[in-house]
């Protein structure tokens, strides 16, 4: 039985799978959003932690197992967020800074001023943006020096959320991660493949902090025979969640792509062992090879997409479930020239827009709410339609075929306005949660259940293919009118 953790941005997903490839436990939670202030995002660590056990007893249930049947355990994790924590006690010393916050956005802007934007790229493949890890900790060392003073004696370790889980779950024994999360925090080098000293001390973060660093596929760590799974089960695959949904998908041949349609879009090229360096906004970043070792990818990220349909859910109360929103958005014929530009976290690729902020625009006394859930759906497939131009563009590949999944591909109407724009064949598999899936196949391999050639096709289930057949005027001209609602949002492109 290979146990597999997806701790995402807005909730807890196990699965519990055995060796023969077939899914017999499950269970999902959802943890609470802090939103301090505009702009910012936090979640509190120890809660993860909690629902995240609480999760995987739920699952032990629903299979009707013990942590005795677990073989291996394999955890995937929304990437970037930051946490940091006293060594002694194990407790946070401040909420998880989460990777859509964008309390540093004045860091990077000070940054960027001392002309380092490009050496930093250089280095890590990433954009100057508060996404990423090395900005949000300069900010909380900044604000807290009593903090400071404990990381520079060494107390005090820091984590993406796989570190954390580990750290947890084997009762403070490790403080590791893999390649693919340490490649977003913009403290790791990416030709190197390790820690970098000179960004260590351009941010002024003390290296005790920092986990080591491990290949997805292989052993981390124990989980602690007096924690709470009270056995010692081998950790044995690691990975960010959209270089394990790439990973998933099983895109491990240059070029091949995916794009998880989740709390935002996350598109991602394989580029095997060749480092492309993107002058137009993607990100260079660490994945996972057929056999789970660091191998380059492209990636383009949309910060907001699903999240927008839970913010007409949960904020405006439109809806009260997001499975309403396929067939809202059916009942009415076109957007009525409605465009929702769900900029709540600024814009990532193509703009880099750190201070832009959300709009809905075009809207007349003959809008509906189906025309506002319309237009949701839409910029879910707009975003991802800019990030496949510039993949284009930027690989010189031209792109026939696209891989999807994450909770938001379910939804057909996004599927077939995404493959309508592009013009290219989508491919949905029927398990939609490559996410989880990633972790699964990285963990049984680390452990030696299956190899690149024997990842059983019953993971997968049958293929959904979505092909284009919208008239090009048409796209055209939908595409002028989302063009001109993001330029009216734009306030301080990078
Ligand atoms: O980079 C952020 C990403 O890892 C979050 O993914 O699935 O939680 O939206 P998700």
């Amino acid at each position: 039985m290979i146990l597999a953790i997806d701790q995402g941005t807005t909730g807890t997903t196990i699965r519990i799978t055995t060796a023969q490839g077939q899914e017999v436990g499950a269970a999902y939670n959802e943890f609470q959003q802090f939103y301090p202030r505009p702009t910012w995002v936090e979640h509190d660590a120890m809660e993860i932690w909690q629902v995240t056990q609480d999760s995987i007893l739920q699952a032990l249930k629903s299979a009707k197992l013990t942590s005795a049947d677990i073989t291996c355990i394999g955890i995937t994790n929304q990437r970037e967020t930051t946490v940091v924590w006293h060594k002694k006690t194990g407790k946070p010393v401040y909420n998880a800074i989460v990777w859509q916050c964008r309390r540093s956005a004045t860091i990077c802007q000070k940054i960027k001023a001392l002309g380092k934007a490009d050496w930093l790229h250089q280095k890590t493949g990433l954009m100057l943006d508060a996404y990423f890890c090395a900005t949000k900790l300069q900010w909380l060392f900044n604000e807290k020096p009593e903090l400071k003073a404990l990381a520079e004696k060494g107390e005090l370790a820091f984590g993406t959320i796989d570190s954390w889980l580990m750290w947890k779950l084997s009762n403070g024994q490790a403080h590791c991660t893999d390649h693919s999360n340490a490649s977003r925090t913009m403290l790791y080098n990416i030709h190197q493949q390790q820690w970098d000293d000179e960004l260590l001390e351009f941010f002024d973060i003390p290296k005790s902090i920092l986990p080591s660093i491990k290949s997805s596929a292989g052993l981390f760590c124990h989980s602690a025979a007096d924690g709470f799974l009270g056995a010692e089960i081998p950790i044995t695959g690691v990975a960010g969640d959209q270089q394990s949904a790439l990973f998933a998908q099983q895109c491990t041949q240059a070029g091949m792509i995916k794009n998880t349609y989740g709390t935002g879009c996350f598109m991602l090229m394989y580029t095997g062992d060749q480092a492309y360096l993107s002058n137009k906004g993607l990100l260079t970043t660490i994945a996972c090879d057929k056999n789970g070792q660091p191998a380059y990818a492209l990636e383009g990220a949309v910060f907001i997409a699903g999240a927008a349909v839970q913010w007409l859910r949960d904020q405006l109360e439109l809806i009260d479930h997001a499975s309403e929103t396929e067939t809202l958005a059916l009942s009415v014929s076109d957007n009525n020239g409605v465009y929702f530009v769900p900029a709540f976290s600024g814009l990532g690729a193509p703009h880099w827009d750190m201070q832009a902020t959300g709009s809905i625009t075009g809207l007349t006394q003959g809008c509906t709410k189906a025309h506002i859930v319309r237009a949701t759906l839409e910029a879910i497939a707009f975003q991802s339609y800019d990030l496949m131009q510039l993949m284009q563009q930027e690989s010189s590949i031209t792109i026939k075929k696209l891989k999807v999944d994450g909770g938001a591909c379910a939804n057909n109407f996004i599927m077939q306005f995404q493959a309508d724009l592009l013009g290219v064949t989508i491919e949905r598999p029927a398990n939609i949660e490559s996410t989880v899936l990633g972790a699964t196949i990285l963990a049984a391999m680390g452990q030696g259940i299956w190899h690149a050639e024997t990842i059983p096709a019953s993971l997968y289930g049958e293929i959904d293919y979505f092909t284009g057949n919208m008239e090009q005027a048409q796209g055209k001209t939908l595409l002028a009118g989302w063009h001109s609602a993001v330029n009216k949002c734009l306030v301080a492109k990078l």
